[in-house]
């Protein structure tokens, strides 16, 4: 059976409309919440459920992610992005065969069309960041299928970035290599080099890791759009514009920026403190859904931790160490009681440092693996093919008098 059967099989399975008891206890913490405030309307949609997906469970009191039957953990170790992508699509691992179809279609996707290319050259010259230049080319992409959208926006995202990076820099395009699994290609279209298997398992593992996480907002974007019956471009466009902003993908160069600015572990204290005091957030910690540590902050960890003692800059290593256990303290005393805790993008940064990567690159290699599981949503949306439209409360006033031009 082909890949393509295989996804509309899965597209069948999410339509019975059952609620697991985990999150039957959420929609009557959403409900109580309305009624209290007598309105309906809770701010940033907290607690609300807004869709039922068997593609992952955040459980924000235990720390606990699961993808797709998968403890974050076992899944991050284990799979190549393949594997997790084909698992996110067809809610099974694939056996060898298709594992091995899978790989030739997606490298078969991953060459750029010339439009694609043309656009990227336009805005290099213009030197536009990475996130806006990886929305427009994403736009470029052919309308398909949705099957054949989503094989092109996986396949061709990694290319997108690896491309506009190269061109930022003046350097020569590198042609996708169709024998390098998907990561390990990755980090061959950036740099030239085909890499080792310790730092492909790294990239593999940060893929995985960040492939899904329930409803975040720019899911939730690529779900809005597609619940209109528009595209997977669109919706994958949409997405990316949302996880751009620094609350949501858009952290871990700042993280990152913030260890390098402190430079030095006796300085941490005073510079977060005067941070905090001028009222900024200290990016790479806290979370909407998280109430104790982002399991996904551990599994990187460990990730950096293997980069940074084999062959690193361990006095990086050491100082961000440092820098996280002074910013946790610190936060456990400006806001006390909410247990403000280290989340996904403070690792993120110093992963994708360990492997390499200019800061620039952070939030587009996280599309890169995110696009799976947007992908997959998307097609959970159009299964269920429900226009998501809530309400909004009018707060204006009903009854004003119009005031002619010329006496205003
Ligand atoms: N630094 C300082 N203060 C913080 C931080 C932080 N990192 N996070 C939360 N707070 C403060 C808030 O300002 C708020 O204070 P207030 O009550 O005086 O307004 C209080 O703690 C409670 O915060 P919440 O409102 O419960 O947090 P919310 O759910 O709105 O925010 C968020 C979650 C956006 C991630 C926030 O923690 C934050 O801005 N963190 C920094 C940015 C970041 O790391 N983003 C990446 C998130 S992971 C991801 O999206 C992949």
């Amino acid at each position: 059976m082909g890949t393509m059967e295989l996804w509309s099989m899965n597209v069948e399975k999410v339509r019975p409309h059952t609620i697991p008891n985990s999150q039957s206890e959420f929609i009557g913490r959403a409900s109580i919440m309305g009624e209290s405030s007598g309105t309906g309307f809770v701010a940033g949609l907290e607690d609300v459920v807004a869709a039922e997906t068997r593609l992952s469970g955040v459980y924000g009191e235990a720390g606990e992610l699961i993808i797709a039957g998968f403890p974050v953990e076992e899944l991050a170790r284990r799979a190549s992005f393949e594997e997790t992508a084909y698992l996110l699509w067809h809610d099974v691992l694939p056996d060898a065969g298709q594992l091995a179809r899978f790989r030739e279609e997606l490298a078969g996707q991953r060459n750029l069309s010339r439009a694609t290319l043309d656009l990227l050259r336009a805005v290099a010259a213009e030197k536009v960041p990475v996130m806006d230049a990886l929305r427009m080319a994403a736009g470029t992409l052919s309308p398909g299928t949705d099957e054949e959208e989503a094989l092109a926006l996986v396949a061709s995202l990694p290319t997108i970035v690896a491309a506009y990076s190269r061109m930022l820099d003046g350097g020569e395009l590198v042609d996708p290599d169709p024998e390098l699994g998907h990561a390990a290609n990755y980090l061959y279209m950036l740099t030239g080099e085909a890499p080792g298997a310790e730092l492909t398992r790294a990239l593999e593992t940060y893929l995985s890791t960040v492939s899904d996480h329930g409803m975040n907002a720019s899911t939730f974007v690529a779900r809005v759009i597609v619940s209109t019956r528009s595209d997977f471009v669109s919706a994958v466009v949409g997405a990316i514009g949302a996880l751009k902003g620094p609350l949501h993908g858009g952290a871990p160069g700042p993280a990152l920026d913030v260890v390098f600015q402190i430079g030095d572990a006796s300085r941490a204290e005073a510079y977060l403190r005067e941070k905090l005091g001028r009222g900024e957030r200290l990016m790479g910690f806290g979370h909407r859904i998280y109430r104790v540590r982002d399991p996904r902050a551990d599994v990187l960890a460990a990730a950096a931790e293997r980069l940074y003692t084999t062959d690193g800059d361990t006095e990086l290593y050491e100082l961000a160490l440092g820098v996280e256990q002074t910013a946790l303290r610190l936060l456990a005393e400006h806001k006390p009681g909410r247990n403000l805790q280290t989340n996904v993008e403070f690792y993120t940064a110093l992963l994708l440092h360990g492997l390499g990567l200019p800061t620039q690159l952070f939030t587009p290699t996280f599309a890169a693996g995110r696009v799976a599981g947007w992908t997959a949503h998307c097609s959970e949306q159009r299964a269920l093919d429900r226009l998501i439209r809530p309400q909004s409360l009018y707060v204006g006033d009903k009854d004003r008098p119009w005031v002619p031009l010329e006496e205003r």
